[in-house]
């Protein structure tokens, strides 16, 4: 063993890894520098970062602007207590309100996604009691804590519910998946029902205090629902007095080409929580942005709620910058014509590779569905089988792309192409040249069907 392949095993016997059994913590990859779309190991090889990361490092690595602004404001004041306020937090708060729905106009910031989700809950509860549900939807993620856990649709719930760490009240609708419709129905002839049925849903459960969405579904499918979907969905919440939260964590941050992806449909939500690329994933740092209806019941009702780095100066001092770069970057016009053209490659690598059933996204956020037949769409494995041990057929395709010096992140079902913004055509070439060779573990082990990959985000009526 190399000396620092001990010192990782020193650091792993001490430490516990992320989502998993800890037999399976052993010798993580060390990474010790990185710069643009590039991270490079201990031993220097590079590999282009496909998935950015946890898909927050929407800047990439190393931007200036951002690393200064941090700098500036550690020399200057890491940190005071969240009673008294820094400039940090003032220019964050004007940078933010630059970009975001002038009707969120009332902030709060803590440190990660699920913070940001567990403070909105909170919000909701409060304000909305004695209603007290809120409706979630199987395809997605809120995060790892008690109340986010509880309304996150995939397998990890299954894990908190069975140590009973879950907080009751959160209920889950079908999704807005057109690639598998939960009714088993097609755009457009379905009137999309997944919306519809809320209306259903929220009288039949009664006491629905709001509904949570991932505007474009992120880790569980990046589920760009149909056009009609959001502003329905706005026109259920508001007649049935239920509030519409839209979790922007990972969706945020021009991912989807907007600054958030709830402008696609012009739909404003109550309350929109985001994290990730709003600090370009430099600090750890969340939002919670809400509407003056919602904020308009805690003038005379305690908002019993707060963190020791909440409105964290070093955190907040990022935002700033990234806003600007953001916006220098978007005014280039690079990223518009990168995704363009990561669409176009996508496409055509989807056709072809047997085992991608299914091309969609938006922007720079974009899902290769794998399958064992495209003609069934039998896929190579379950939601089930996610945590259960088993070698997840993405999984190995990914790690046949890390062996080629391209890290694109998996899930149970699908590839997670979500690049860095600052990604050149060029550089998206060189990415899908490796993705290319490493779909044939797939192809290897899927049948040959006269059915090509299906496009389910392209909605056509
Ligand atoms: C949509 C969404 N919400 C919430 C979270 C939780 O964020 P964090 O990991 O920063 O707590 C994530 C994390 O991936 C996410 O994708």
């Amino acid at each position: 063993m190399s000396v620092t392949e001990t010192k990782i095993k020193e650091l792993t016997n001490h430490t516990y890894g992320t989502w998993s059994r800890q037999k399976a913590w052993s010798t993580p990859m060390q990474i010790t520098d990185a710069e643009g779309i590039y991270f490079y190991n201990d031993k220097g090889k590079p590999f282009i970062d496909f998935s950015s990361q946890l898909m927050c490092t929407n800047l990439g690595f190393k931007n200036k602007a951002v690393i200064e602004a941090i700098i500036k404001q550690a020399e200057k004041l890491p940190y005071v207590a969240p009673g008294f306020v820094t400039e940090a937090a003032i220019e964050a708060v004007e940078a933010l309100r630059s970009v975001m729905p002038q009707e969120l106009s009332k902030l709060f910031f803590s440190t990660s996604g699920t913070e940001a989700n567990e403070a909105a809950f909170k919000l909701v509860r409060q304000s909305k009691f004695p209603a007290y549900k809120i409706i979630s939807r199987y395809h997605s993620y809120h995060g790892a804590t008690a109340g986010s856990i509880s309304a996150t649709g995939d397998s990890r719930r299954w894990y908190a519910e069975l140590a009973r760490t879950t907080v009751p009240g959160m209920i889950f609708a079908p999704d807005n998946y057109c690639y598998r419709c939960p009714f088993d129905i097609s755009y457009p002839d379905c009137k999309v029902q997944c919306a519809r049925y809320l209306d259903y849903m929220i009288k039949e459960e009664g006491n629905v205090a709001a509904m949570i969405v991932e505007p474009v579904v992120g880790t569980n499918g990046r589920i760009v629902p149909p056009p009609e979907y959001y502003p329905i969905l706005r026109q259920i919440c508001d007649e049935n007095n239920v509030l519409l939260i839209a979790d922007e964590v990972m969706s945020g941050w021009y991912r989807t080409g907007k600054t958030f992806a709830m402008e696609h449909w012009n739909v404003i939500p109550d309350i929109m929580t985001t994290a990730k690329g709003a600090s370009a994933a430099y600090t750890p740092l969340a939002i919670t942005a809400t509407s003056d209806k919602v904020a308009k019941f805690f003038e005379e009702e305690l908002f019993c709620h707060g963190h020791t780095y909440a409105y964290h100066a070093l955190a907040t001092s990022a935002i700033p910058a990234a806003v600007q770069e953001y916006k220098t970057l978007f005014d280039s016009g690079v990223p518009q014509k990168a995704s363009e053209h990561l669409q176009q490659e996508l496409y055509e690598l989807a056709d072809k590779h047997i085992c991608v059933g299914d091309v969609r996204g938006i922007g720079h956020f974009w899902a290769l569905e794998i399958v064992k037949n495209r003609k069934t769409k039998e896929p190579f494995d379950t939601k089930a089988e996610k945590f259960a041990g088993k070698a997840l057929m993405p999984a190995q395709i990914g790690a046949e792309a890390m062996k080629r010096g391209l890290y694109v992140a998996s899930w149970y079902d699908t590839m997670v192409i979500a690049p860095p913004l600052i990604i050149t055509e060029g550089q998206i070439d060189e990415a899908i040249g490796i993705l290319d060779k490493a779909l044939e573990v797939g192809d290897k082990e899927a049948v040959e069907t006269d059915v090509p990959a299906s496009r389910s985000s392209e909605y056509k009526n």
